[in-house]
Protein backbone atom coordinates (compact mmCIF):
# COMPACT_ATOMS: atom_id res chain seq x y z
CA UNK A 1 0.00 0.00 0.00
CA UNK A 2 1.53 3.19 -1.16
CA UNK A 3 1.61 6.19 1.54
CA UNK A 4 1.73 9.68 -0.49
CA UNK A 5 1.80 12.83 1.87
CA UNK A 6 2.47 15.34 -0.76
CA UNK A 7 -0.27 16.54 -3.15
CA UNK A 8 1.95 16.83 -6.16
CA UNK A 9 3.04 13.16 -5.74
CA UNK A 10 -0.49 11.94 -5.29
CA UNK A 11 -1.18 13.78 -8.35
CA UNK A 12 1.45 12.07 -10.39
CA UNK A 13 0.26 8.32 -9.32
CA UNK A 14 -3.36 9.01 -10.56
CA UNK A 15 -1.85 10.09 -14.21
CA UNK A 16 0.20 6.99 -13.75
CA UNK A 17 -3.38 4.77 -13.28
CA UNK A 18 -5.53 6.98 -15.56
CA UNK A 19 -2.50 6.48 -18.12
CA UNK A 20 -3.29 2.96 -17.48
CA UNK A 21 -7.13 3.01 -17.45
CA UNK A 22 -7.46 1.75 -14.17
CA UNK A 23 -10.95 2.25 -12.29
CA UNK A 24 -10.33 4.37 -9.31
CA UNK A 25 -12.28 4.38 -5.86
CA UNK A 26 -12.07 6.87 -3.16
CA UNK A 27 -12.57 6.47 0.65
CA UNK A 28 -12.23 10.16 2.10
CA UNK A 29 -11.71 9.85 6.31
CA UNK A 30 -10.83 12.07 8.48
CA UNK A 31 -9.19 8.87 10.44
CA UNK A 32 -9.66 7.04 13.92
CA UNK A 33 -10.99 4.21 11.11
CA UNK A 34 -13.26 2.21 12.27
CA UNK A 35 -15.37 -0.62 10.74
CA UNK A 36 -18.01 1.65 9.31
CA UNK A 37 -14.65 3.02 7.15
CA UNK A 38 -13.78 -0.72 6.19
CA UNK A 39 -17.43 -1.09 4.82
CA UNK A 40 -16.48 1.52 2.36
CA UNK A 41 -13.17 0.27 1.77
CA UNK A 42 -14.74 -3.32 1.16
CA UNK A 43 -17.25 -1.80 -1.31
CA UNK A 44 -14.88 -0.09 -3.24
CA UNK A 45 -12.67 -2.92 -3.22
CA UNK A 46 -15.89 -4.90 -5.17
CA UNK A 47 -16.89 -2.04 -7.57
CA UNK A 48 -12.58 -0.91 -8.54
CA UNK A 49 -9.27 -1.85 -9.53
CA UNK A 50 -7.47 0.20 -7.41
CA UNK A 51 -8.64 2.13 -4.00
CA UNK A 52 -7.79 5.08 -2.71
CA UNK A 53 -8.32 6.37 0.80
CA UNK A 54 -7.45 9.89 2.44
CA UNK A 55 -6.80 10.71 5.91
CA UNK A 56 -6.70 14.03 6.74
CA UNK A 57 -8.65 15.68 9.66
CA UNK A 58 -9.75 19.21 7.61
CA UNK A 59 -9.54 21.34 9.96
CA UNK A 60 -12.04 24.44 7.84
CA UNK A 61 -15.01 21.93 8.90
CA UNK A 62 -14.28 22.23 12.89
CA UNK A 63 -16.53 25.19 14.12
CA UNK A 64 -15.20 24.66 17.67
CA UNK A 65 -11.29 24.69 18.05
CA UNK A 66 -12.03 22.07 21.43
CA UNK A 67 -13.88 19.72 18.97
CA UNK A 68 -10.66 19.76 16.43
CA UNK A 69 -7.72 19.33 19.19
CA UNK A 70 -9.88 16.18 20.54
CA UNK A 71 -10.39 14.72 17.37
CA UNK A 72 -8.97 11.08 17.46
CA UNK A 73 -5.34 10.69 15.82
CA UNK A 74 -4.29 7.24 15.56
CA UNK A 75 -2.09 7.35 11.56
CA UNK A 76 -0.01 4.02 12.23
CA UNK A 77 -3.06 1.71 13.21
CA UNK A 78 -5.23 3.23 10.52
CA UNK A 79 -2.63 2.80 7.91
CA UNK A 80 -2.66 -0.91 9.13
CA UNK A 81 -6.28 -1.22 9.29
CA UNK A 82 -6.70 0.33 5.70
CA UNK A 83 -4.20 -1.98 4.71
CA UNK A 84 -5.64 -5.14 5.58
CA UNK A 85 -8.96 -4.20 4.11
CA UNK A 86 -7.21 -3.94 0.90
CA UNK A 87 -6.57 -0.37 0.44
CA UNK A 88 -4.33 0.21 -2.42
CA UNK A 89 -3.07 4.08 -1.65
CA UNK A 90 -3.74 6.31 0.84
CA UNK A 91 -3.49 10.25 0.82
CA UNK A 92 -2.56 11.73 3.84
CA UNK A 93 -1.82 15.11 3.29
CA UNK A 94 -0.63 18.37 6.01
CA UNK A 95 -2.48 21.19 6.24
CA UNK A 96 -0.10 23.24 5.24
CA UNK A 97 -0.43 21.07 1.98
CA UNK A 98 -3.66 21.53 1.84
CA UNK A 99 -4.42 24.97 2.56
CA UNK A 100 -1.15 26.98 1.51
CA UNK A 101 -3.20 29.92 2.48
CA UNK A 102 -6.32 30.65 4.33
CA UNK A 103 -8.78 29.80 1.87
CA UNK A 104 -11.04 32.14 0.83
CA UNK A 105 -13.54 30.03 -1.20
CA UNK A 106 -17.24 29.62 0.32
CA UNK A 107 -20.15 27.38 -0.13
CA UNK A 108 -23.74 27.73 0.69
CA UNK A 109 -25.76 25.31 -0.15
CA UNK A 110 -29.28 26.86 0.76
CA UNK A 111 -31.64 25.17 2.28
CA UNK A 112 -29.90 21.60 2.38
CA UNK A 113 -27.52 23.53 4.76
CA UNK A 114 -29.82 25.94 6.33
CA UNK A 115 -31.58 22.56 8.32
CA UNK A 116 -30.16 20.17 11.18
CA UNK A 117 -26.21 20.24 11.17
CA UNK A 118 -25.82 23.44 9.01
CA UNK A 119 -27.68 24.96 11.59
CA UNK A 120 -25.71 23.76 14.18
CA UNK A 121 -22.30 24.12 12.88
CA UNK A 122 -22.18 27.00 10.85
CA UNK A 123 -19.36 27.24 7.84
CA UNK A 124 -19.05 23.42 8.48
CA UNK A 125 -20.12 21.95 5.12
CA UNK A 126 -18.60 25.05 3.62
CA UNK A 127 -15.46 23.47 4.84
CA UNK A 128 -16.35 19.91 3.59
CA UNK A 129 -17.38 21.05 0.49
CA UNK A 130 -14.28 22.75 0.09
CA UNK A 131 -11.96 19.75 1.46
CA UNK A 132 -13.89 17.39 -0.92
CA UNK A 133 -13.52 18.66 -4.07
CA UNK A 134 -9.76 19.54 -3.30
CA UNK A 135 -9.51 15.56 -3.15
CA UNK A 136 -11.55 14.71 -6.21
CA UNK A 137 -9.40 16.96 -7.82
CA UNK A 138 -5.97 15.59 -6.85
CA UNK A 139 -6.77 12.02 -6.57
CA UNK A 140 -9.55 12.12 -9.63
CA UNK A 141 -11.53 8.87 -8.51
CA UNK A 142 -14.30 7.26 -10.37
CA UNK A 143 -16.27 6.61 -7.95
CA UNK A 144 -16.60 7.67 -3.79
CA UNK A 145 -17.91 6.19 -1.17
CA UNK A 146 -19.62 7.80 1.93
CA UNK A 147 -21.60 6.24 4.96
CA UNK A 148 -25.29 7.07 5.90
CA UNK A 149 -24.25 8.00 8.75
CA UNK A 150 -23.59 11.59 7.49
CA UNK A 151 -26.47 11.74 5.63
CA UNK A 152 -26.86 15.63 5.38
CA UNK A 153 -23.00 15.48 4.41
CA UNK A 154 -24.22 12.96 1.50
CA UNK A 155 -26.57 15.09 -0.06
CA UNK A 156 -24.68 18.01 0.15
CA UNK A 157 -21.58 16.66 -1.75
CA UNK A 158 -24.10 14.96 -3.90
CA UNK A 159 -25.09 18.49 -5.20
CA UNK A 160 -21.55 20.00 -5.07
CA UNK A 161 -20.97 17.56 -7.55
CA UNK A 162 -23.96 18.11 -9.82
CA UNK A 163 -23.23 21.49 -9.46
CA UNK A 164 -19.89 21.26 -10.48
CA UNK A 165 -20.31 18.57 -13.27
CA UNK A 166 -17.70 16.58 -11.72
CA UNK A 167 -17.52 13.18 -13.20
CA UNK A 168 -17.27 11.25 -9.93
CA UNK A 169 -19.95 8.46 -9.40
CA UNK A 170 -21.02 8.89 -5.35
CA UNK A 171 -21.90 5.96 -3.36
CA UNK A 172 -24.10 6.28 0.24
CA UNK A 173 -23.40 3.11 2.14
CA UNK A 174 -25.33 2.09 5.80
CA UNK A 175 -24.39 2.78 8.83
CA UNK A 176 -22.58 0.15 10.76
CA UNK A 177 -23.46 -0.15 14.69
CA UNK A 178 -22.17 -1.78 17.65
CA UNK A 179 -23.62 -5.08 18.59
CA UNK A 180 -26.20 -2.55 20.82
CA UNK A 181 -26.98 -0.37 18.03
CA UNK A 182 -24.88 2.05 18.77
CA UNK A 183 -23.71 4.02 14.88
CA UNK A 184 -19.89 3.37 14.47
CA UNK A 185 -17.90 7.12 14.97
CA UNK A 186 -14.23 7.81 15.16
CA UNK A 187 -16.08 10.19 18.49
CA UNK A 188 -16.96 7.01 20.15
CA UNK A 189 -13.53 6.18 21.43
CA UNK A 190 -14.30 9.48 23.86
CA UNK A 191 -17.48 7.52 25.68
CA UNK A 192 -16.52 5.65 28.30
CA UNK A 193 -18.08 1.86 29.06
CA UNK A 194 -21.42 3.64 30.64
CA UNK A 195 -21.60 5.94 28.26
CA UNK A 196 -21.50 3.81 24.98
CA UNK A 197 -24.41 1.94 27.03
CA UNK A 198 -26.43 4.96 27.30
CA UNK A 199 -25.83 6.15 23.97
CA UNK A 200 -26.93 2.46 22.31
CA UNK A 201 -30.39 4.42 24.02
CA UNK A 202 -30.19 7.10 21.16
CA UNK A 203 -30.84 4.23 17.69
CA UNK A 204 -33.25 2.25 19.92
CA UNK A 205 -34.72 5.27 20.08
CA UNK A 206 -35.03 5.80 16.37
CA UNK A 207 -36.34 2.48 16.43
CA UNK A 208 -39.29 3.35 17.96
CA UNK A 209 -40.50 6.39 15.89
CA UNK A 210 -39.71 4.39 12.56
CA UNK A 211 -42.03 2.27 13.99
CA UNK A 212 -44.48 4.22 15.71
CA UNK A 213 -44.23 6.32 12.12
CA UNK A 214 -45.19 3.27 9.96
CA UNK A 215 -47.99 1.94 12.47
CA UNK A 216 -49.88 5.41 13.11
CA UNK A 217 -47.99 7.35 9.91
CA UNK A 218 -48.35 10.16 12.14
CA UNK A 219 -44.99 12.34 12.41
CA UNK A 220 -45.40 14.41 15.66
CA UNK A 221 -46.51 11.09 17.50
CA UNK A 222 -43.81 9.28 16.03
CA UNK A 223 -41.29 12.31 17.26
CA UNK A 224 -42.77 11.84 20.59
CA UNK A 225 -42.02 8.13 20.95
CA UNK A 226 -38.87 9.09 20.61
CA UNK A 227 -38.47 11.65 22.85
CA UNK A 228 -40.12 9.31 25.49
CA UNK A 229 -37.26 6.82 25.19
CA UNK A 230 -34.87 9.16 25.07
CA UNK A 231 -36.01 11.22 27.77
CA UNK A 232 -36.21 7.83 30.25
CA UNK A 233 -32.15 7.56 29.85
CA UNK A 234 -30.18 10.26 31.98
CA UNK A 235 -27.13 11.27 29.79
CA UNK A 236 -28.50 12.36 26.42
CA UNK A 237 -28.91 15.79 25.45
CA UNK A 238 -30.71 16.40 22.62
CA UNK A 239 -29.54 18.91 19.69
CA UNK A 240 -32.18 18.14 17.29
CA UNK A 241 -34.31 15.43 16.88
CA UNK A 242 -36.02 15.52 13.08
CA UNK A 243 -37.93 13.65 10.47
CA UNK A 244 -36.50 15.12 7.27
CA UNK A 245 -37.56 13.79 3.72
CA UNK A 246 -34.23 12.33 1.80
CA UNK A 247 -34.63 14.58 -1.12
CA UNK A 248 -34.31 18.00 0.21
CA UNK A 249 -33.97 17.43 3.34
CA UNK A 250 -36.42 19.85 4.39
CA UNK A 251 -38.63 19.01 7.79
CA UNK A 252 -42.00 17.33 7.40
CA UNK A 253 -44.84 17.35 9.58
CA UNK A 254 -47.23 14.73 7.12
CA UNK A 255 -45.86 11.82 5.11
CA UNK A 256 -48.16 12.42 2.61
CA UNK A 257 -46.18 12.86 -0.61
CA UNK A 258 -42.90 11.71 0.46
CA UNK A 259 -41.40 8.70 -0.64
CA UNK A 260 -38.72 8.25 1.62
CA UNK A 261 -38.18 10.11 5.26
CA UNK A 262 -35.14 9.84 7.20
CA UNK A 263 -35.52 10.60 11.32
CA UNK A 264 -31.89 12.51 12.29
CA UNK A 265 -30.86 12.87 15.70
CA UNK A 266 -27.87 15.23 17.05
CA UNK A 267 -27.32 15.39 21.12
CA UNK A 268 -24.32 14.89 23.46
CA UNK A 269 -24.00 12.07 25.86
CA UNK A 270 -20.23 12.60 28.44
CA UNK A 271 -20.08 15.99 26.43
CA UNK A 272 -19.22 14.02 23.40
CA UNK A 273 -21.56 15.24 20.10
CA UNK A 274 -22.85 12.03 18.04
CA UNK A 275 -25.61 11.93 15.11
CA UNK A 276 -27.23 9.11 14.12
CA UNK A 277 -30.56 8.26 11.62
CA UNK A 278 -32.89 5.83 10.50
CA UNK A 279 -34.37 5.53 6.89
CA UNK A 280 -38.01 4.72 6.42
CA UNK A 281 -38.71 3.93 2.81
CA UNK A 282 -43.00 4.74 3.49
CA UNK A 283 -44.64 2.99 1.28
CA UNK A 284 -42.49 -0.57 1.59
CA UNK A 285 -42.62 0.42 5.26
CA UNK A 286 -38.92 -0.61 5.25
CA UNK A 287 -36.40 0.91 8.00
CA UNK A 288 -32.75 1.07 7.44
O1 LIG B 1 -17.02 12.37 6.81
C1 LIG B 1 -15.84 12.71 7.01
O2 LIG B 1 -15.03 11.98 7.58
C2 LIG B 1 -15.37 14.08 6.54
O3 LIG B 1 -16.38 15.02 6.67
C3 LIG B 1 -14.82 14.06 5.10
C4 LIG B 1 -15.88 13.67 4.08
C5 LIG B 1 -13.65 13.09 5.01
C6 LIG B 1 -14.31 15.46 4.73
O4 LIG B 1 -13.32 15.90 5.61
Amino acid sequence: MKVLTSPAAARQAVDALSDRGVTTGLVPTMGAIHRGHLSLVQAARQENEVVMASIFVNPIQFNNPDDLARYPRTLEADLEKLKAAGCDLVFVPEARDMYPQQPLTQFAFGPLDEVMEGAYRPGHFSGVALVVLKLFHILRPQKAYFGQKDLQQFKIIERLVKDTSLPVTLRMLPIVREHSGLALSSRNQRLSGEGKQVAARIFQALQKAALELTTSRNITRSVAAAQQHLAASPGIEVEYLTWVNTDDLQPVERISNHDQLALCFAGYVEGVRLIDNIIVDIHADRSS
